[in-house]
């Protein structure tokens, strides 16, 4: 029988699927860029999409650290919660809509890698893996930061914004409504 794996070689593991979520994030992050119509939005997804760079290289100083070679192993997680986006940017939503869908798209995979980032630098630190600990744990206040800026941003304006062209839309069918009900009632008095 083989041998029974160790936190170590899940460790390493979570590493590695790791290390190919946050390639992927690479290549979703400027396409979130492009369909964001707030400047400050775009400019947030552009400049995590510089730091998810700095990501990886800390990533590679992780598996040095640990006399490991550098692999990544496919991240089913983080690969649909890009499918998810990549449906949402396919809707035909109102601009403003779009960039509040775009948030809760970069907040479900901030999130997700937080829970990832999370675990590894506890992990670390049990087992006594210092200079990872220290690296993993720069990457997981960055991703926090980034969810952070996210929420900022929704709560700063664009939720508002999103809200009110929706219920400007609901108060058109109000209006229209109201309108058709007058007609009905001048017809049934005509009669
Ligand atoms: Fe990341
Ligand atoms: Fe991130």
């Amino acid at each position: 029988m083989a041998e029974a794996g160790t936190l170590h070689d899940a460790f390493i593991d979570e590493l590695r699927d790791t290390y190919d979520a946050e390639k992927q994030l690479t290549k979703a992050l400027p396409k979130l860029a492009k369909a964001a119509t707030n400047p400050k939005l775009r400019q947030a997804f552009e400049s995590h999409l510089e730091e998810t760079q700095g990501q990886i290289a800390r990533l590679e100083q992780v598996f040095e650290s640990l006399d490991e070679k550098v692999r990544g192993k496919h991240c089913d997680g983080i690969a649909g919660i890009i499918d998810e986006g990549k449906s949402i940017m396919e809707e035909d939503f109102d601009e403003t809509t779009m960039d509040a869908c775009l948030i809760a798209a970069g907040q479900r995979a901030e999130h997700y890698e937080m829970a990832a980032y999370g675990t590894l630098v506890a992990w670390a630190q049990a087992m006594g893996h210092g200079e990872a600990a220290k690296l993993l744990q720069q990457t997981l206040d960055e991703e926090k930061a980034a969810d952070k800026k996210l929420s900022g941003l929704a709560e700063g304006g664009i939720n508002q914004s999103a809200a009110e062209s929706a219920h400007a839309e609901k108060d058109e069918e109000q209006v229209a409504a109201a309108s058709d009900a007058r007609k009905t009632l001048a017809k049934a008095r005509r009669r």
